[in-house]
């Protein structure tokens, strides 16, 4: 099933993701810093870190001072994120496309999902979640592949279906197959807007300065055409 081979590229991934991911120039000096560009407050915030991998997101948000609560669908990745973050945080299994039964409601400032949604074929129930799990006016912040990124890169010829794909990863020192779903942007919007939040901010983002050092040639190609896409949304 395609879920099981996303959990399989996962766990045969988690070591050399946790191992990579502090510099990887795609995480580190393009998706971290303008999804925490998005997050306005962090002492004494309660964060959930949806699919939160490795914890490395967790790690930042807790020296900034946030209160996090982390899962994901990957055990070898949970494994990490508590490694990483020793006694600090708390980290469990959980696939986001099952309700959240474990938090009750309105207990979280901020949700942030980094990365990761393009692994559900349907973002409602994860959505809703997220909804009821943040306070009144709380933030949910996700980032995605760019829906464009992705029409282009999969050669796709059905920009508005919701189509299973498949890319080869060589990035975390192994090749490895992924598994994931490519959506049009309405289909990154609606579920979103149609589950109780705003969008106050849709950010087609820069890399840093720092992604030039270290990988020149995709500094190049992110500054005339973007690769993810970054959302606020707050809950009405
Ligand atoms: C690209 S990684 C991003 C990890 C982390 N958010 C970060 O940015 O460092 C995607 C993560 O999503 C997790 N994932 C995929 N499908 C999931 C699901 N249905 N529920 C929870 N986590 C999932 C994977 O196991 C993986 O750790």
């Amino acid at each position: 099933m395609f879920k099981e081979k996303i959990v399989a590229a996962y766990e045969d991934l988690a070591d050399s993701y946790n191992a990579l991911i502090d510099h990887k120039p795609h995480n580190a000096y393009y998706d971290r810093p303008n999804t925490l560009k998005l997050i306005s407050e962090f002492k004494g915030i309660h964060i959930l870190d949806a699919a939160c991998g490795p914890g490395k997101y967790a790690e930042i948000l807790m020296e900034m001072g946030a209160i996090v609560t982390g899962f994901d669908i990957s055990p070898k990745m949970v494994a990490h994120a508590k490694e990483r973050n020793k006694n600090l945080g708390n980290f469990f299994v959980h696939d986001m496309t099952h309700p959240l039964d474990m938090i009750t409601d309105s207990s979280f400032d901020t949700v942030v999902c980094a990365l990761a949604m393009h692994y559900l074929e349907d973002w409602n129930l994860a959505i809703q979640e997220f909804h009821r799990v943040l306070k009144p006016n709380g933030t949910l912040v996700v980032s995605v592949e760019h829906p464009f990124f992705e029409y282009l890169y999969f050669k796709s010829k059905k920009y508005f279906d919701v189509e299973p794909v498949k890319a080869t990863w060589g990035g975390f020192g192994k090749r490895i197959k992924m598994h994931s779903y490519r959506r049009p942007l309405n289909e990154c919007i609606q579920p979103i807007t149609s589950n109780g939040f705003y969008i106050d901010q849709l950010v087609e983002p820069k890399p840093v300065p720092e992604f030039e050092k270290r990988d020149p040639r995709h500094f190049k190609e992110l500054n005339e055409f973007p690769g993810f896409m970054h959302i606020r949304a707050i809950k009405r």
